[in-house]
């Protein structure tokens, strides 16, 4: 039986909201959590709910059993996909990332196994990547003949550097969380038996700041890093002007010079 939500019937994530934070589950462990077109169709229809429900401050994604985030697009399908209709689903996987990337609130990938292929690239779009002792990390694409469809040349060398995306994508090498630590994949590595604590825990440290603080700087960041300087600190001044206008920032300072803790709007 599937979940519902916003109109849709999930059969392959699970869908739960508590208090502030969404949990959001990639639900095909007997295939790793492959991720097919149906998954995109409903990780967007999700993720809009999340957007589009200010009682949701941020989400934590990760995949269910104790084997994968996910291994990847799945590859039955794709074996039998033409050029055109490849085409047609990696856009959609990639507007899917982009709406992950900017949703306004910050998505932590809790990475509790293996993150590969179309799951790394799914990792990437997120805000934060917290791993679990026991996951691993790679772009195996060019091991079947193509290469990373959802954003991997992209996102890798901005997260990396180019020379070391390059040689995991050129050489489709799996690995170690320790190792996606070390060169700045992930930004922390947990027990796995903490890995979902500890994802609440900083999504409950950045939801006691100003939302419109939170939400400005994820474009600010986003949107600078597509540009040059000076254009991201074109961007940056006018969202420091948006927040500097709003009750957000007024309630912010006056709590702190009364000595007392801040309660925000979101306006
Ligand atoms: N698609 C479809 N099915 C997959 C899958 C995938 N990406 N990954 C694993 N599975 C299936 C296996 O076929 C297997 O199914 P059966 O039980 O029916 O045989 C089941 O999941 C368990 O997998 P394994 O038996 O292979 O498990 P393992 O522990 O021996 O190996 C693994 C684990 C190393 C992750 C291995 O499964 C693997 O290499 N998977 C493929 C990884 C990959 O190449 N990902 C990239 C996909 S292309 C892509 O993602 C394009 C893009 O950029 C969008």
């Amino acid at each position: 039986m599937g979940t519902a939500v916003a109109g849709s019937t999930f059969q392959n994530l699970l869908y739960q909201k508590k208090g502030a934070i969404a949990y959001l589950t990639l639900n095909r462990p007997k295939v790793l959590n492959a991720l097919n077109q149906a998954v995109f169709a409903e990780l967007k229809a999700a993720f809009e709910d999340v957007r589009d429900d200010a009682a949701v401050r941020g989400v934590i994604l990760t995949g269910s059993g104790d084997k994968a985030f996910a291994a990847g697009a799945d590859i039955a399908e794709m074996s039998t996909s033409t050029g055109v209709q490849a085409e047609e689903s990696t856009r959609h996987a990639q507007s899917v990332t982009e709406l992950i990337e900017n949703l306004g609130k910050p998505v932590i990938a809790a990475v509790n196994g293996f993150a590969l292929g179309g799951g790394c690239e799914l990792a990437m779009a997120c805000t934060i990547r917290i791993a679990a002792e026991t996951a691993k990390f790679g772009q195996p694409e060019v091991k079947l003949g193509i290469m990373p469809g959802a954003g991997g040349t992209q996102r890798l060398p901005r997260l990396i550097g180019k020379g070391r995306a390059l040689q995991l994508i050129l050489s489709g090498e799996i690995i170690s969380a320790q190792e996606a630590y070390r060169i700045g994949l992930v930004n922390e590595v947990v027990p796995n038996a903490n890995l979902i604590s500890r994802c609440e825990a900083i999504l409950n440290q950045i939801n006691s700041n100003g939302p419109l603080g939170v939400k400005y700087s994820i474009d600010a960041v986003n949107k600078g890093l597509d540009g040059s300087v000076s254009e991201g600190l074109l961007i940056e001044a006018s969202l420091f002007g948006i927040c500097a206008g709003s009750e957000d920032k007024k309630e912010g300072t006056s709590a702190f010079l009364a000595k007392r803790a801040p309660n925000f709007q979101g306006r």
